[in-house]
């Protein structure tokens, strides 16, 4: 072969592998292109026999001619690959993109616990009444859970109160009805309270949970009677559960009021006229209640020859059940998202 022909056969082969790497479309491939000219066994090594029979003379020339083409090769290998990589990089960045003006996931706006949302109904419908809030403590002493309501220290009626003691003198409250006698003794006369919070008792099944919640009542002062009880009573109901809605008085027994009673309203689902919910009986139990007792105006230092009081306690778990249905007390503490959505 002529040196003259090397040449031609050298610019040939170049042109030929720029553009098959101009073809490549993945980086594997402009390799593969790159390695048949280029590599061992490559077509331009092949010229390197021809150029070895060459005379003399002819050698730099030739030597030149494939540095030449093998530069031209690498050169557009390169630059190729740049290209790749550029389109690659194009292709991740548009793939990836952030439609900022798509509308954002919503996260649900928060709502009141069931519990919390009937606990605010009911302490509105009283202070539409003129009572006050009161707060007392969840940790009581033995004194103002027991003692000063009227339960001695050996009293059955401690018994149906399944306490949980913390130590000889600490308890977790086991009703608010403690707050009556702090509030009787923070406060001058006449007293218009009622007192929501979380009370303990040992016990758990499908309609006691071990915590739960009350609003206690206390009204005291000059000329109270039982039927100012039983009004605020019936317009509670009747605010609470609707126009019509009657309550009964049945007699009871607590320590810490006397005459006492449970009080009961009509039954919401069936009007009184019977059903599953109310056992056929046509009303159902919301509250204890009663007069307060001589002896316990007597443990706040108030003169019970001449004031008078009532006082109530109702559950707002019962309360909540009945009205939404829920027939697991249970449910209102495991905070499943499922069943809190509902309400
Ligand atoms: N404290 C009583 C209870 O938890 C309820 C009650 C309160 C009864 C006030 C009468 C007066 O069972």
């Amino acid at each position: 072969m002529e040196v003259e022909q090397l040449e031609q056969r050298l610019e040939q082969l170049s042109a030929k592998a720029v553009d098959e790497l101009g073809e490549a479309d993945q980086k594997e491939e402009a390799i593969q292109v790159k390695n048949r000219y280029l590599g061992r066994s490559g077509s331009v090594q092949e010229l390197m026999a021809a150029l070895r029979e060459l005379p003399n003379e002819d050698k730099p020339k030739a030597g030149k001619a494939i540095n030449r083409a093998k530069s031209t090769i690498e050169d557009a290998f390169e630059s190729r690959l740049e290209q790749l990589e550029h389109q690659q990089l194009q292709r991740r960045l548009k793939e990836e993109t952030v439609d900022v003006t798509l509308p954002a996931r919503s996260s649900g706006a928060g709502l009141g616990h069931p519990l919390r949302q009937v606990e605010r109904r009911l302490i509105a419908i009283f202070e539409q009444m003129g009572f006050q809030v009161a707060e007392g403590p969840e940790i009581e002493t033995d004194y103002y859970n027991f003692e000063a309501l009227n339960f001695p220290p050996d009293h059955p009626a401690r018994d149906m109160q399944d306490t949980f003691v913390l130590t000889d003198d600490r308890l977790l409250r086991t009703h608010t009805s403690p707050v009556q006698v702090r509030t009787m003794e923070a406060y001058d006369l006449p007293i218009r309270i009622i007192s929501p919070g979380r009370v303990y008792r040992c016990d758990s099944d499908l309609t006691h949970s071990p915590v739960f919640h009350q609003i206690e009542g206390l009204l005291v002062g000059e000329g109270v009677t039982m039927s100012h009880l039983k009004g605020t009573l019936t317009t509670f109901a009747q605010r609470c559960f609707g126009e019509g809605t009657g309550i009964r008085f049945r007699p009871s027994y607590f320590p810490f009021t006397e005459p006492s009673a449970e009080v009961d309203v009509e039954c919401i689902f069936c009007e009184g006229e019977g059903c599953r919910v109310c056992s056929d009986t046509g009303w159902l139990e919301i509250l204890g209640a009663g007069m307060v007792d001589p002896n316990v105006l007597e443990h706040a230092d108030i003169d019970a020859g001449r004031y008078t009081g009532f006082a109530f306690g109702l559950g707002v778990e019962r309360i909540a059940m009945l009205e939404q249905g829920v027939g697991d007390i249970r449910r209102f503490f495991e905070n499943d998202q499922q069943f809190l959505a509902q309400f």
